[in-house]
């Protein structure tokens, strides 16, 4: 039925639209009226078997023999040896479905994407490979020989094992030397690696004490109570030279120092004894201020540096007076400076200044005329 008003538009039965899910309506026109139709395609990742059409009739619209939008299906997802896969996105091998492949016991997954997808064109990436569960290859380490290997591209299943050895007699393997690859496919032990080999000294020719390196040892001198650290280093080599403990001797008090003491009590010190020493007021030490007991003799260089004096009587032949004070004497320790002046009426010779350092109880004092 069709009803004309003259101000408003027809209304026909037709107005609205019927409601077809998973579709869009093609080119929509602003009214229909008996006799028109309608067609729909389907949305993005939906098909139907021919298009959708309806016609507008009588009573309303009518649809035309079609079909409905269902998802776009994909074809069945291929198997794969050794694993298999589960629905993950989904519940039917259609648009938008994820399934996911999964590795039988005993094998791993080879592929870097184990989903694939039901897309537009089909299920997305590669179909994945299941490979059996294998242990990695060992490093090829310099010194360290490996037997058991398989052969170039050949997995190290479960079950397989390698042995290790050193190639060099000086040398010892730190770790196990059997390996076994296990059912998931990790070694049981590390990789081992040759460590070198340092050697205790004894006084036995037949008999030979080593101590792999990264080991220390530690060596005391009964005799003097001294105790030495040593470590076996990665070349074989001790850190520090071995001790004998046989010229070990304890020193005697220690030496007197000429303008100076030492702050230490006793007759006897041992080896590595380390002993204190001070200058009097007025004077410099010069360099570290011990001496160190080493094998009974006292060792290290001291020295107290002296001051320097300047009175009236040695800067009168020169004409000179000190610039700063009217003191008549004056001490510079070593290092320090005195600056002088000419007396009145007379001037400095020579161009080295008149600002003088004191150098262990010496300094050249300037002339004036
Ligand atoms: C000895 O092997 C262990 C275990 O693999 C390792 O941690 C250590 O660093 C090795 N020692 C040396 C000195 O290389």
């Amino acid at each position: 039925a069709q009803y004309c008003l003259t101000l408003l538009p027809c209304w026909s039965e037709c107005t609205q639209l019927p409601n077809v899910p998973n579709a869009k309506v093609v080119d929509r026109k602003t009214s229909y009226q008996k006799g028109d139709s309608v067609s729909f395609n389907c949305d993005t990742g939906f098909i139907s078997g021919r298009q959708i059409r309806f016609l507008c009739s009588d009573s309303g619209w009518t649809p035309a023999p079609g079909g409905v939008c269902r998802l776009k299906p994909c074809p069945l997802p291929e198997d794969i040896p050794n694993g298999y896969y589960l629905m993950s996105i989904g519940d039917e091998f259609a648009f938008g479905t994820t399934i996911k492949y999964i590795c039988n016991e005993g094998y791993q997954m080879g592929s870097k994407e184990d989903t694939r997808t039901c897309l537009l064109d089909g299920w997305s990436n590669h179909v994945p490979v299941c490979e059996p569960l294998s242990c990695d290859v060992p490093p090829q380490t310099p010194g360290v020989t490996v037997k058991g290997l398989p052969s170039e591209g050949e997995y190290i299943l479960p079950d397989r094992f390698l042995s290790f050895s050193c190639d060099s007699p000086d040398s010892t393997l730190n770790g196990s030397a059997t390996l076994i690859c296990g059912k998931n496919g990790q070694w049981d032990h590390p990789f081992p690696n040759c460590l070198d080999l340092c050697t205790l000294p004894s006084s036995n020719p037949n008999m030979k004490v080593t101590v792999p390196a990264g080991h220390s040892v530690t060596v005391e001198c009964v005799r003097d109570g001294s105790s030495t650290q040593l470590q076996c280093l990665r070349s074989g080599q001790w850190s520090s030279t071995f001790p004998t403990c046989t010229n070990t001797k304890n020193c005697g008090p220690p030496p007197p120092l000429e303008n100076g003491d030492f702050l230490a009590s006793g007759q006897t010190f041992r080896q590595n004894s380390r002993v204190r020493y001070q200058c009097q007021a007025v004077y410099v030490m010069e360099g570290e201020p011990y001496k160190t007991c080493l094998n009974g003799e006292w060792t290290g260089e001291i020295k107290c540096l002296k001051p320097c004096t300047v009175n009236p009587d040695l800067m009168g032949p020169n004409n000179l007076r000190f610039k700063h004070g009217s003191k008549q004497k004056l001490y510079a320790p070593h290092n320090d400076h005195i600056t002088f002046t000419c007396i009145d009426g007379t001037y400095p010779v020579g161009s080295e200044g008149m600002r003088r350092i004191c150098e262990d109880g010496v300094m050249r004092l300037p002339t004036c005329a």
